[in-house]
């Protein structure tokens, strides 16, 4: 018999930690730091959620963990319309200096630092051992060949040998499982035959064939109407719940993070402002940013009433997030915030852990008074 007691009160080990990555990309306004000294980890089996306003660099982690971020940046440089900017790039990448496009830090999954990895090395992890389930569905699937063929891929990438009977049986099992309708009958059928929701299912079916040990979801129902984006919702439930996969999601709709998250990272500006348990993140946040992000979602603060909180009161925050090309200095949410003091305009907050499974990126935690 299983020793539960025992296994129960041993601490989960990391499956993957993040240690002060930056990502970098060259545009002709300069440097974009759409990921700016990111340091969290994910435990084996939980639900990690990542919270930010668009274009706060979360889809840019995202790459830069699974080691496509400086492909992209690199093909977005030559693609500028700026000759200049793909040798810039090209170059910097080169340099020594902190200040330099690319990749920076290091991305440990289950020991190994990912950003030192050869790539024929990583491409055997890509897939099998961590996948990833993109942002948007419009180029997620090939409209070329049958939802069948490409959910099994991942098995047939890692696995030539396996057998074509075998492989059939699995991909079903795996779109039984992601609940897709008549998978049986249309798995032959190429993704212009599939909605929205079901070509996310099947994405999520993708995602899961080979027994990873991480999927990252990328948004994974904001291209959906609102019942579909429920029954998506579900089905991550379902995975969280009955598959031994970490789970590493990614919204900018906090709603969706509370569903699914055990502990929760809120992104502003490139970096990591406050990270803690879904309780402390959505009950009881300290950090300025993510108090107002939390007082402007009306999920939330329904979910909070019903705990026993007080009546919700919706707010937004004032002004807009900055420019990742020209981040303000010191704190960079220190133009919206309504604690600054002067020490903010000028110094960057430590990310620092303040307490057990809560760490903070602001100079007056502990100052401020809770809500
Ligand atoms: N190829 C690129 N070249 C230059 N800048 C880029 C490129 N792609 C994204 N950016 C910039 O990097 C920042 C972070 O973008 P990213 O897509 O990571 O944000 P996000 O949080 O995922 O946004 P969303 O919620 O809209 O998906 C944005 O300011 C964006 O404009
Ligand atoms: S460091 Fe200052 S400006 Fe930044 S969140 Fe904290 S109080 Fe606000
Ligand atoms: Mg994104």
């Amino acid at each position: 018999m299983k020793p539960e007691g025992i296994v129960a009160s041993l601490p989960k080990a990391e499956i993957l930690a993040v240690r002060n990555l930056k990502a970098y990309y060259a545009s002709k306004k300069g440097l974009v730091r759409a990921v700016d000294d990111v340091s969290f980890m994910v435990r084996e089996g939980e639900c990690v959620g990542l919270l930010g306003e668009s274009g706060c660099g979360k889809t840019s982690l995202a790459l830069a963990i699974m080691g496509f971020f400086e492909r992209v940046a690199r093909y977005a440089a030559g693609t500028s319309g700026d000759p200049t900017l793909r040798k810039e790039f090209d170059k910097g990448m080169k340099g020594v200096t902190p200040d330099r496009p690319g990749v920076q830090g290091s991305v440990y999954f289950r020991g190994v630092d990912l950003t030192k990895l050869p790539e024929e090395e990583f491409v055997k992890l890509r897939g099998r051992e961590l996948s990833m389930i993109p942002q948007g569905l419009g180029h997620a699937l090939n409209p070329m060949y049958s939802i069948g063929m490409q959910t099994g891929e991942p098995v047939e990438i890692h696995d030539e040998h396996v057998r074509l009977i075998q492989l059939k049986r699995k991909v079903l099992e795996y779109l039984g499982l992601v609940s897709l309708a008549d998978a049986g009958t249309r798995f032959v059928m190429d993704p212009g035959s599939f909605s929205g929701g079901e070509a996310q299912r099947i994405l999520i079916a993708m995602s899961l064939i080979s027994g990873p040990y991480l999927v990252i979801a990328d948004e994974p129902t904001s291209a959906l109407d609102v019942t579909i984006q429920r029954q998506i919702l579900n089905v991550l439930r379902m995975i969280r719940d009955e598959f031994d996969v970490a789970l590493f999601v990614i919204s900018h709709d906090a709603g969706v993070v509370a569903e699914l998250a055990d502990r929760v990272a809120v992104m502003y500006a490139g970096r990591i402002m406050e990270f803690g348990t879904a309780v402390q993140m959505f009950h009881h946040p300290d950090h300025p940013y993510t108090k107002g992000l939390m007082a402007s979602f009306p999920t939330i603060a329904m979910m909070r009433m019903k705990a026993g909180g007080k009546r919700p009161v919706l707010r937004g925050i004032r002004g807009y997030p900055p420019d990742l090309s020209d981040v303000p200095r010191g704190c960079p949410f220190h133009p919206r915030c309504d604690f600054v003091v002067d020490r903010c305009r000028s110094e960057i907050p430590e990310y620092r852990e303040v307490e057990p499974e809560h760490w903070i990126r602001c100079h007056r935690w502990g100052e401020i008074e809770q809500e």
